[in-house]
């Protein structure tokens, strides 16, 4: 897969499976433009990229605002010169019972990880449709296939994700333009691990954080083990130089989804 003289744009990318994305796509032959929230682990991961031999950058961008989404969209084309490969990336977990969640907890998690991802697709399309080409990877999760208990909200925002990305697919299927998601599986990013991961609150008696991480793998998923960032970066590659794949939810899960 050659993505040489191609520039990708990776939202979250300053660590996790977005770092591991933008890695990916850098040694594939893509310059990669790195956004975060965090400014400083985004211009971390813009180093990594740099080292590689690839221009980088690093933005500042809170997906969840429209104005900082076209801010971000404006300053990328203005510094790399165009737009060809878009990960959306960025994303929140919040663990909440259904008769825990409130309606801020709700809304916070839909406008980040749902609302965000419209923006962000939207804007990079404006980019994208009049040069006839672009590739948007959404990022969802196998909580985008499956409901997850206490992840009812985050399971509804990935669901989400995955209904947009396949109708925006078809709108703009005759362009050049492919859109699809990720589906990442289990990868031991601060998402699952620690005391405030999924691994940390979802643990039995008598568990510690690191049993119960051990335990999840194994009776999750049917291989017995976690994906990695480096997972997710293969299939972004695959999905970032594909040109007859689009509208799909591929997931990245050892076979535990459809
Ligand atoms: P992470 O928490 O390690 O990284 C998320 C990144 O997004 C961080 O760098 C954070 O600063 C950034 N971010 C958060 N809110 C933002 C905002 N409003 N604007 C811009 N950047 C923002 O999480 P991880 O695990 O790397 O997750 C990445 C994506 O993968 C998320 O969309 C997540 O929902 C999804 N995912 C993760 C899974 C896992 O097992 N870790 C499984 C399935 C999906």
């Amino acid at each position: 897969m050659e993505l040489n003289g191609k520039t990708a744009l990776v939202t979250g990318g300053g660590r996790g499976i977005g770092q591991g994305i933008a890695m990916a796509l850098a040694r594939a032959g893509a310059d990669v433009m790195i956004a975060d929230l965090d400014a400083d682990i985004a211009k971390e991961t813009a180093t990594e990229v740099e080292k590689l031999g690839r221009r980088s950058g690093a933005f500042e961008v809170d997906v969840s605002d429209p104005a900082s989404v076209k801010q971000l969209i404006d300053n990328i084309v203005a510094h790399a010169g165009q737009l060809d490969i878009a990960v959306n990336n960025a994303g929140i977990l919040n663990i909440r019972s259904v008769a825990e969640l409130s309606s801020d907890d709700w809304d916070r998690v839909m406008t980040v990880n749902a609302k965000g991802v419209f923006l962000c697709s939207q804007a990079e399309l404006a980019v994208m449709r009049p040069r006839g080409f672009g590739r948007i990877i959404n990022v969802s999760s196998i909580a985008g296939k499956v409901g997850f208990p206490d992840l009812s909200h985050y399971s509804a925002s990935k669901f989400a994700v995955i209904g947009f990305t396949n109708a925006i697919a078809k709108e703009v299927a005759t362009e050049g333009v492919t859109v699809n998601a990720l589906c990442p599986g289990i990868v031991g990013t601060g998402m699952w691990r620690g005391e405030e991961g999924l691994a940390g609150r979802w643990r039995q008696e008598g568990e510690t954080e690191a049993d119960s991480w051990e335990r999840h793998q194994k009776t999750l998923l049917p291989q017995g083990e976690a994906q990695t960032p480096e997972d997710m970066g293969q299939l972004a590659v695959y999905l970032a130089a594909a040109e007859h794949v689009t509208g799909q939810a591929i997931a990245v899960d050892g076979g535990f989804s459809l």
